[in-house]
């Protein structure tokens, strides 16, 4: 990973990044202005799809995100977090976690860049990463179609993979697995880390998977989720874990 300096902070970027990257690449207004955004998601904040062709060479699709606050401390700051140490912030962690699981191979998206600005104490991050190509989240997916046994099985190993090497994801839920015409993608890696594998935080992590697809059933009651779907998940990623 590299670093270099900005007016407001730091940014840390990859191998493969463009070196020339700014501030302004993160913010939705730089895109908008090269008519370049592709989409967005739109949760609680936004997430937003740009055609990073228009800037580089490669024919690349990013995603851009800014750090907020959850909780009740959202109220008081939405996007202010107290800084320490640039390796500590929400972004070059996550940034530099999903490099080492993308240059171990696994199925992560490329991570391309992070940007942190200090004001005094405080400090706002964003990351850009790049696009699964032709990917949809699980919840995107099961509202249309339904995944079949070997597809939830599979699923199951995949997570056991991540857990086997010690990857805990703070917040593993249905929206933030991707699937693609032949894998699953683990997305949203703020606040995860790489832990001794342990059967209490990975036992957490699965019941967290658990309650995310029992509660977006409860909002779409055609969702192609059924306890059984979890079943074959659960015994696969039983089968592949290493205890
Ligand atoms: N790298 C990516 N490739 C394709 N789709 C993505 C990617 N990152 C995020 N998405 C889509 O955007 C949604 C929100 O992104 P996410 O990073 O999980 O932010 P948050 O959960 O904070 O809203 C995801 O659920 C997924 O549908
Ligand atoms: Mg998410």
């Amino acid at each position: 990973m590299k670093f270099k300096k900005t007016s407001q902070g730091s940014i840390a970027y990859c191998q493969h990044t463009p070196s020339d990257i700014e501030p302004s690449w993160f913010g939705a207004e730089f895109w908008r202005e090269k008519s370049a955004i592709t989409g967005s998601s739109k949760g609680r904040y936004t997430t937003w799809f740009v055609d990073a062709s228009k800037i580089e060479a490669e024919q690349n699709q990013w995603v851009l995100r800014h750090y907020y606050r959850g909780g009740l401390i959202a109220k008081i700051s939405r996007d202010q977090y107290f800084f320490t140490d640039l390796q500590k912030t929400r972004a070059i962690a996550e940034l530099a976690l999903l490099e080492t699981l993308y240059k171990q191979g696994f199925a992560v998206p490329k991570p391309i860049a992070a940007n942190v600005e200090h004001s005094g104490l405080l400090y706002r991050a964003d990351l850009i990463i790049e696009r699964v190509d032709g990917a949809e989240d699980l919840v995107a997916r099961l509202s249309k179609t339904a995944m079949s046994e070997s597809q939830w099985q599979s699923l199951g190993k995949a997570i056991a993979e991540f857990h086997n090497y010690g990857v805990y994801h703070a917040d593993l839920n249905a929206k933030n697995i991707l699937i693609t015409d032949d894998k699953f993608y683990l997305i949203d890696f703020d606040r995860g880390e790489l832990k001794k594998p342990n059967a209490q935080w990975q036992q957490a992590n699965m019941s967290r998977l658990l309650r995310s697809f029992r509660k977006e059933l409860g909002k779409l009651n055609t969702l192609a989720f059924s306890e059984d779907n979890w079943l074959q998940l659960h015994q696969a990623y039983q089968a592949k874990l290493k205890s």
